[in-house]
């Protein structure tokens, strides 16, 4: 089965194409962060209209990469959500009018699935059960992953995301959007453990995360070191962006060993734009050859959204039969634990 993906869940348009036999036959994205940079983040509204303009080219893009045309696919998959909601329409619309006008079956994904099963675009995919550690912008969970749809929720933050704590932590330290990215680079040049932030929850038991404690924590030693109003030197600004980065990395790998532990699973997958972060990839990496735990990434442009990961959860679910009605469906939330088990059912290839 080969199947189209579109995924408009919030700042980036992004196409893929599928091929259950062949993987991976091609895949476009483009990023609207020059779009949102000039108001310091995404702008709902210029998100869904900048979708409007880039998808329909960036489809024809997509197939000719792929150097196939609209007749050899077999099936459209969409993220339905959670997301931006006029974002998430703008995807949904064109995916479900493209397979009604084709004739061929269409699924709305969920945007999370897509992110859990990332990995599994890779040469060597992980095998079920896994821990998946995801973190992202809007998200930070764990999770047993025992199959496709098998998602048990061990943990999630109470307040702020992974990602958020690092956008959040940015603007207060004046860094331009997006945040996080460009926290981490700042934190590179910075010099371990000068300031003592708190690592939240870590001194609780159970996985639940908790990130806007510290977020405060750093303004207030900000505001601490700013007393007399001079700007801070570049260099207290790294330290202070690696001690940030610091206590994000040693919590979520803490909570990533109970999860492992708890469950008895022997491999660990970490997706979410934040597992693009090189201190939180070198940290689990040694966390697991000290343990006999193998860790496994996406590559980073998996990491951060993108279509494959949705064409990869959509194919998956086409080839097990699923498949939506006529509707075109959009929702801002979802909870990911709500998701049915697709019963594995011999399907025609139209
Ligand atoms: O998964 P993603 O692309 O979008 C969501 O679904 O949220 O994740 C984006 C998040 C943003 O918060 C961004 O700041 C963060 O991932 N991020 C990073 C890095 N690259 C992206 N955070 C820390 N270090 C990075 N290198
Ligand atoms: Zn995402």
């Amino acid at each position: 089965m080969r199947v189209l993906a579109i995924e408009t869940s919030c700042d980036e348009t992004a196409v893929a194409i599928y091929d259950s036999e062949l993987g991976l036959m091609a895949h476009q994205l483009h990023s609207q962060v020059a779009l949102h940079a000039v108001f310091g983040g995404v702008v709902p509204e210029l998100a869904s209209r900048d979708h409007v303009r880039k998808l329909l080219p960036l489809i024809e893009a997509t197939l000719k990469q792929a150097g196939i045309d609209h007749a050899q696919l077999d099936g459209v998959a969409y993220t339905a959500g959670p997301g931006l909601i006029g974002a998430l329409l703008v995807g949904a619309a064109v995916a479900r009018s493209y397979a009604f006008a084709r004739g061929i079956p269409a699924l709305g994904v969920h945007h999370l699935e897509g992110h859990l099963l990332a990995p599994m675009l890779e040469a060597d995919p992980p095998r079920y059960p896994f821990v998946a550690l995801l973190v992202s912008g809007g998200h930070t969970l764990l999770a047993k992953v025992a199959g496709l749809g098998q998602y048990q929720i061990l943990g999630s933050t109470l307040d702020d995301a992974a990602g958020e704590a690092f956008d959040k932590t940015a603007k207060a330290m004046g860094l331009p959007y997006p945040g996080g990215p460009a926290l981490a680079s700042l934190a590179e040049r910075g010099r371990l453990g000068r300031y003592d932030f708190p690592r939240p929850m870590l001194d609780r038991p159970g996985l639940d995360f908790s990130f806007s404690g510290l977020k405060t924590a750093v303004v207030v030693t900000l505001r601490q070191l700013q007393q007399g109003g001079a700007p801070l030197d570049e260099q207290t600004r790294a330290d202070v962006a690696c001690s940030f980065q610091e206590a994000v990395v040693e919590t979520l790998t803490a909570k990533c060993m109970r999860a492992l532990k708890q469950t008895g699973a022997r491999t660990l997958v970490v997706a979410g734009g934040v597992g693009a972060n090189r201190a939180l990839r070198a940290r689990l990496l040694s966390m697991g050859e000290q343990r006999g735990i193998a860790v496994r990434y996406p590559r980073p442009e998996f990491c951060t959204d993108n279509a494959a990961m949705i064409a990869y959860a959509g194919c998956q679910r086409l080839l097990a039969g699923q498949q939506d009605d006529l509707q075109i469906r959009a929702v801002a939330r979802w909870p990911i634990d709500s998701l049915q088990i697709p019963q594995v059912t011999t399907v025609s290839s139209n």
